[in-house]
């Protein structure tokens, strides 16, 4: 799989282009699996980003990406738990994180990672989040058991706002990026799995081939939302 989840940089660098302000002197992508944001980041900003992720698999894919594109000098892999950022990083000014922050919580991640973001300094962290009151009972099904955390972008604001952010603007995932590179590979992929020897196997791909089913269906009810927020300057946190 050339992604590992939703995402096009076409949609990194719109939302990138949303932050007032360009020139970064310390830029993290948390999650940055094999780093096809990291590589769209590094080489607009034209500044180190560094990569966090548990993963060394993937960190070794993004180290050969970046050669690949010669801006291996912009990349700084980190194998290390995301929860861990403020403990290794100080005064970031761009916090970039998608399709990861769920790993440890949304909640969690925008109250943990506060306290390595210097004041003034940008958060921008996508959550897949639900786009409309009202949900087809088939789709509220599936994310009951796939997502069970789930929640409105209104409720994702809230959450930011009480861990300390400023909302700068939100931006939902196009909706070619869930196909492109994506379901395109994944579908044909899973289906070639149904008849795996691993009873695991089979129910993965089944569950996958159900998810892109319900995304065909009723993609305009949940999206990956990205939330470009800010800590305020004159915030002070404690140390984490
Ligand atoms: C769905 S992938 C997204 C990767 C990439 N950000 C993208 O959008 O293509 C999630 C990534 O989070 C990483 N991950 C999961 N838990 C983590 C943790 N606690 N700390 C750091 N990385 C983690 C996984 O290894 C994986 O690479």
């Amino acid at each position: 799989m050339e992604k590992l989840g939703p995402g096009s940089d076409a949609d990194t660098l719109q939302v990138l282009a949303m932050i007032p302000r360009d020139g970064f002197s310390l830029v993290v992508d948390a999650g940055s699996g094999i780093g096809r944001q990291t590589l769209a980041l590094a080489s607009r900003l034209q500044t180190t980003v560094h990569a966090v992720d548990t993963a060394a698999k993937h960190l070794d894919s993004l180290g050969r990406y970046s050669a690949q594109l010669g801006i291996e000098h912009l990349v700084q892999t980190h194998c290390m738990d995301m929860a861990d950022i403020p403990a290794i990083f100080r005064d970031v000014d761009l916090l970039w994180s998608e399709c990861a922050a769920y790993h440890i919580g949304f909640p969690n991640a925008l109250a943990s990672w506060l306290h390595a973001i210097r004041p003034g300094g940008y958060a921008v962290i996508s959550e897949l989040s639900w786009l409309r009151d009202e949900v087809p009972e088939h789709v509220h099904t599936y994310f009951r058991r796939g997502y069970p955390d789930m929640r409105t972008v209104d409720e994702n604001l809230s959450i930011a706002h009480a861990a300390g952010y400023e909302v700068i603007a939100t931006h939902i995932l196009s909706r070619a990026a869930w196909i492109d590179g994506y379901y395109d590979k994944l579908e044909p992929l899973a289906r070639s799995l149904l008849d795996h020897p691993e009873q695991a196997v089979r129910t993965f791909a089944a569950q996958t081939l159900e998810g892109i089913h319900v995304f065909d269906s009723a993609a305009d009810n949940y999206g990956y939302v990205f939330y470009v927020l800010r800590k305020p300057v004159g915030e002070t946190t404690a140390v984490a």
